[in-house]
């Protein structure tokens, strides 16, 4: 079995972070979104893997590299324009032969792994697997219908009046017989051809098409609260561990992660939480369920249920609570009067003052 993960895509629904970046390697608890998909494939035993890539390929392909460090062999399939999930399967219709494949959006991001639906499908071989779960929003995915017995009856991609509360998750099981059925649909309204279409032409053939509803599921809904949930979830289950430097008047409690390189200064830190590599945490407190990267900054400062990306300085602001903070950001305090906000926001950007 091989694996088609696709990263393309241009991420509009998670800016302003992905102006600059791919949506695929926003990270949760400092790793990028992508690896936990390939290393669940790699832990269900898949590891010839495809990567579909868009305008993002170069960053994709810096991060991610041949794979050798996940223990797979990874191949680079470029799709020219953002033409659909079926449109990727089109396009990696040699490098797919006549394997059955997992197909894995990679921004989506599901607790707990795939080994367990990967094993199902290979005991069962229905001609295609799908996963279900329930959303408040389900305009914003694709939506499947089930009959009485559990069936797979109709799906329909962000309907405006969803029949069902259950959204296609963004991890799909193919028989080669899903060949047939991208060569066999047209493009959508949105342009584009899409893998729900052609699992609803599977299943109007009378082809077996098995759900399966889980939960524990996110993915980039441009919804910063989920992000931070999963990060919070992520971040339950972290190694604690001191790389870097711990001064003796710091407090570290519960489980925290201080990377190799990073000092913690006078400070306390309540986890769960994981402070980056090179990153300098002075007269501060991190609360729990917050994720700091590399080379970042905090000073004078309280920082709670947040994730402060790579290369951001935060001094003398404050307490910061349930934010996103991107690349190279600075936030700093107003020490003189008049004491105003002083603001230099990306496009996109999003600011809650408290005063
Ligand atoms: C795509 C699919 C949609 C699915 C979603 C899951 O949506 O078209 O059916 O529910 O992924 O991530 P898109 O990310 O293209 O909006």
């Amino acid at each position: 079995m091989k694996a088609l993960v696709l990263a393309g895509g241009t991420g509009s629904r998670l800016r302003p972070i992905t102006h600059t970046s791919a949506k695929q390697l926003v990270p949760v608890a400092n790793k990028p979104v992508l690896f936990y998909g390939i290393e669940s494939l790699v832990a269900a035993g898949i590891t010839e893997i495809g990567i579909v890539t868009g305008d993002t390929a170069p960053e994709i392909e810096a991060a991610v590299g041949d794979g050798t460090r996940f223990g797979a062999e990874i191949s680079y399939l470029p799709q020219e324009r953002p033409l659909g999930l079926a449109h990727a399967v089109l396009i990696a219709r040699d490098w797919l032969g006549d394997d059955d494949f997992v197909m894995y959006l990679g921004d989506n991001f599901i607790v707990g792994g795939i080994t367990e639906l990967v094993e199902g499908f290979r005991a069962d071989r229905p001609d295609a697997g799908i996963l279900l779960t329930k959303v408040a929003d389900p305009t914003a995915f694709g939506v499947a219908e089930l009959d009485t017995e559990g069936r797979v009856t109709r799906l329909e991609e962000k309907p405006a009046a969803p029949r069902s509360d259950l959204a296609l998750v963004g991890v799909y099981l193919f028989t080669p017989a899903v060949h047939d059925a991208v060569r066999a649909i047209g493009p959508s309204a949105r342009g584009e051809l899409e893998i729900t279409d052609a699992i609803q032409w599977l299943v109007d053939q009378g082809h077996t098409v098995s759900p399966t509803v889980i939960s524990g599921y996110w993915k980039d809904t441009g919804n910063v609260t989920d992000m931070l949930e999963v990060n919070r979830s992520v971040l339950e289950d972290v190694d604690p561990a001191r790389d870097g430097t711990v001064d003796a008047d710091s407090e570290l409690i519960g489980r925290v992660r201080v990377e190799a390189g990073a000092r913690v200064i006078r400070s306390r830190i309540v986890g769960p939480a994981v402070i980056g590599r090179g990153s300098v945490v002075t007269d501060a407190y991190v609360g729990p369920s917050t994720s700091v990267a590399d080379d970042c900054v905090i000073t004078s400062s309280e920082v709670e249920f947040s994730i402060v990306l790579s290369g951001s300085h935060i001094a003398h602001a404050g307490r910061i609570e349930g934010s996103l903070i991107g690349r190279g950001v600075r936030v700093t305090g107003a020490d003189r009067a008049p004491r105003a906000h002083r603001l230099v926001l990306g496009d996109h950007s999003h600011v809650r003052l408290t005063s």
